[in-house]
């Protein structure tokens, strides 16, 4: 027995997105849409998206990271260099974006080709963040098997006491990507799924702007 969710469904009806008010330049649609989200009271974790990765023969994986940052180089996220997703990145330098913005019946969807962030802007991050972090992210071997928790809380009392009072060292094995977009999609839920879909898919010099269909 399982719980039915066949009925389970939402008419979205807040707002169209009209080509006339779509910016020529995505990221700053981006940027407008971001704006509205971040205004918008109560909304958990509004920098949230689901990150798309695959090995170099294909076998897709997501999980969530939180978008740092963006500009025309690209759109910043940090992570382990020996995670899971880094390994799939290394191998296979694409990736795939979602936001989903749903107090705004919003979703952006943006594909692109991965680089690492420069040692600066890694170190500039990490110690941006607090210290407690800091440590934590120097404690844990992202995505490998530990025995037992109890093993990661040690080595974190232990990196507590080494760097107490001190600023902790950037592991090498932390830093940033940026996917630097070839495509992005912003997505308006509309009445009776007539949602509105425009993508912007980048040429030589430019963007070229078309609608889809829901
Ligand atoms: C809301 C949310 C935000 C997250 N942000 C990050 C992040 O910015 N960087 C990161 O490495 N992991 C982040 N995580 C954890 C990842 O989803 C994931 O568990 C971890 O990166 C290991 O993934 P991997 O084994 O596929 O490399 C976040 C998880 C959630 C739920």
């Amino acid at each position: 027995m399982t719980t039915d969710l066949s009925a389970l469904r939402r008419d979205y009806s807040r707002r169209p997105l009209n080509e006339s008010d779509c910016d020529a330049d995505p990221l700053r649609q981006f940027q407008k849409w971001l704006d509205e989200a971040l205004s918008v009271d109560g909304m958990i974790e509004p920098n949230a998206m689901s990150l798309a990765t695959a090995t170099r023969e294909g076998v897709p994986s997501v999980r969530m990271v939180l978008l740092k940052g963006f500009d025309e180089r690209g759109f910043r996220f940090f992570t382990n260099y020996e995670s899971r997703k880094a390994a799939e990145l290394e191998a296979n330098p694409r990736a795939a974006l979602c936001i989903w913005w749903g107090a705004l019946e919003r979703q952006v969807r943006i594909e692109g080709t991965i680089e690492r962030t420069t040692t600066e802007e890694s170190d500039e991050y990490f110690h941006s963040r607090p210290w407690y972090s800091q440590i934590g992210a120097a404690a844990s071997r992202q995505s490998h098997p530990i025995a037992r928790r109890e093993e990661l809380e040690q080595r974190t009392l232990a990196l507590v006491a080494r760097h107490a009072n001190q600023k902790v060292p950037r592991p090498d094995t932390w830093g940033g990507y940026r996917v630097w977009p070839s495509r992005i999609e912003f997505w308006q839920g509309r009445e009776s799924r007539l949602h509105d879909r425009i993508v912007y898919e980048r040429e030589a010099e430019s963007w070229r702007i078309t609608r889809l269909q829901p």
